[in-house]
């Protein structure tokens, strides 16, 4: 029980089309933040979950997760990195090992959350889930034009939950001044090297209306 993991679940969604903010969307009935946090709480490692929730929304996501054990709700931010800060702060020092994971992120499996956590216990001060690209990838300039290929075999898809030792990403959001992404890019910024282990397909983002689709097929194949 070493583990505490920040659920930023604050944002609204746009891309998935108009409705209520997105981690509140259902997947087979129940919100995407429901699947998520469910099986965060099913990693053995993991002692404390801090939800950032819609700041309108605290008190439905606290009633959604009453059932489901080691969960504190704080209100998100503007910003998924404020949304992360405000989660981190609620986190008590009783936690060595911090990882963050986007809601969106519903079908992550126990196995990928105890995988990276299992890189930070080893020593790795940052460790990210990646994929292989599997398309070709180009740059392409504001008209249009292709401007050049990008070599991919030394790129990856990064997903989550990233993990951290809890001083360094304590270090990394009290050092940053513009927006990143993803926590392991502020770690970068900071000169804290980011280890890599593989990632999942199931923990794919559940962005656009088509992902829904493809998460109730992953659900239906148990
Ligand atoms: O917007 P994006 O797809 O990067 O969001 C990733 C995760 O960050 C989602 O789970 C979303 O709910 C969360 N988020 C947040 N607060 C915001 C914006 C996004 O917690 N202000």
């Amino acid at each position: 029980d070493d583990v505490a993991v920040l659920v930023p679940a604050a944002g609204m969604g746009v891309r998935l089309g108009p409705g209520a903010p997105k981690a509140l969307r259902t997947l087979a009935g129940e919100p995407l933040l429901v699947h998520a946090v469910r099986r965060v709480a099913a990693a053995p490692s993991v002692g404390r979950i801090v939800v950032a929730a819609p700041p309108d929304d605290v008190e439905s996501v606290v009633a959604l997760l009453r059932p489901v054990a080691h969960v504190v709700v704080v209100p998100g931010g503007a910003t998924r990195q404020t949304s992360v800060s405000l989660a981190l702060d609620a986190v008590g020092e009783a936690f060595p090992i911090v990882l963050v994971h986007d809601a969106a992120r519903a079908l992550a499996p126990v196995e990928l959350i105890e995988r990276v956590a299992a890189a930070v216990r080893d020593g790795h001060e940052a460790v990210v889930p990646v994929l292989p690209v599997v398309d070709t990838i180009k740059q392409v300039d504001a008209d249009g034009r292709v401007a050049g290929t990008v070599d991919r075999s030394v790129l990856r898809s990064v997903q989550t939950p990233q993990g951290f030792s809890r001083e360094t990403l304590v270090r990394a959001h009290a050092a940053a001044v513009d927006e990143h992404t993803d926590d392991a890019g502020m770690c970068e910024k900071i000169g804290v090297a980011v280890w890599t282990v593989p990632g999942d397909e199931r923990a794919l983002k559940i962005t656009r209306p088509l992902d829904l689709e493809i998460a109730c097929l992953l659900l239906d194949l148990g």
